[in-house]
């Protein structure tokens, strides 16, 4: 897959991200958790696949991202459910436009 199968979408400013904490933000109709961790981006469903909490919340450890309520963890890469990977939750590609971070949608 390349840039070309996706859209962007400005999500949030750089400034509104810090290390390893969840931002939550709106993009095309998605509530979608963006991460800055070991310098680099990433972009998930916000909505845990469990029982819903906001993943944005989640405690962020080795390009993971841990619930909150009850502690399924997900890689911030694939998405997957570290326990099982079968289940899993959207990952979105993440850019950065001078000082706007960007979330792409595919695109259809
Ligand atoms: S709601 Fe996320 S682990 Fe239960």
């Amino acid at each position: 897959m390349s840039d070309d199968d996706f859209v962007y979408h400005p999500a949030c400013r750089l400034s509104d991200i810090q290390d390893n904490i969840g931002v939550p933000v709106e993009v095309d109709g998605r509530v979608i958790a963006v991460f800055r961790t070991e310098g680099e981006y990433f972009a998930i469903d916000d909505a845990c696949p469990h029982k819903g909490a906001p993943l944005a919340d989640g405690v962020v450890y080795d390009k993971s991202v841990t619930c909150t309520w009850h502690g399924w963890r997900f890689s911030l890469e694939s998405g997957c459910w570290m326990d099982s990977p079968r289940t899993r939750v959207a990952t979105y590609p993440v850019r950065v436009t001078g000082e706007i971070v960007e979330v792409g949608i595919r695109k259809g």
